[in-house]
């Protein structure tokens, strides 16, 4: 029997550092099926047809340097609204969730396409201004940019057809706005905990 954490949210709200930390205290496998899409962009940067990019994903593709910038953020989000593109990755995040006796994946839809079935869901958020503050200490240059680009990301993944960005009616919602890392990560390990037994 898997265990399945979904952990989904907007841009920069802390997904990847709950993830990381929930999958080293339980052991579980952690995918960060956001480097999916952002593989799959820099391939359609490069000229690739975007449903062959996605289908021929390789596990190595994920290592590419500059998958983490901004810009490689937004040509995600223009591949992620691609129904094609979505479709081509539904298989390789649900293996992976199957595979380990544990695991937790991060994204946008996790909870509500990828492992509706998800034993824990939670979707972490905060306000605009304070996700674009800790993604301009990452990668600094200019913070007003850094906010249009998170709500530009933002809008694109809320409003689109194919799996839009939203809370699975059977989500823990976490406001981490006015919270710490180790605040959060607290949290998610008591109710990751409870639901385990
Ligand atoms: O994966 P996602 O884009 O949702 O966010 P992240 O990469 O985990 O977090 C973005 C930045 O916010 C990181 O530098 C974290 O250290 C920071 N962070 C924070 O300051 N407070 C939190 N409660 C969560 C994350
Ligand atoms: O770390 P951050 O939240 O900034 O971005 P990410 O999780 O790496 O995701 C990059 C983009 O991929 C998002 O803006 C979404 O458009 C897309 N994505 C998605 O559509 N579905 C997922 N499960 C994960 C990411």
């Amino acid at each position: 029997m898997s265990f399945t954490v979904a952990i989904d949210g907007p841009a920069a709200a802390g997904k990847g550092t709950l993830s990381k930390a929930v999958s080293k205290h339980f052991g579980f496998a952690h995918l960060d099926t956001g480097l999916l899409y952002r593989a799959v962009g820099a391939k359609v940067a490069e000229g690739q047809d975007p449903f062959r990019a996605a289908e021929e994903l390789v596990p190595e593709d994920l290592l590419r340097p500059d998958l983490r910038t901004l810009g490689a953020g937004q040509a995600a989000s223009r591949v992620a609204a691609l129904p094609s593109v979505r479709v081509a990755l539904v298989d390789f995040q649900r293996r992976f969730a199957l595979a380990a006796e544990g695991a937790v994946l991060d994204g946008r839809d996790i909870g509500t396409v990828i492992c509706p079935q998800a034993e824990v869901k939670l979707f972490v958020t905060a306000s605009a201004e304070v996700r674009a503050h800790r993604r301009w200490l990452e990668v600094g240059g200019d913070e007003a940019q850094v906010l249009a680009e998170v709500r530009e990301r933002d809008e694109r993944d809320m409003n689109r057809a194919d799996a839009p960005l939203r809370p699975a009616p059977d989500a823990h919602l976490l406001d981490t706005s006015e919270l710490s890392i180790d605040e959060v990560v607290a949290q998610a390990i008591d109710l990751i905990a409870a639901k385990r037994g």
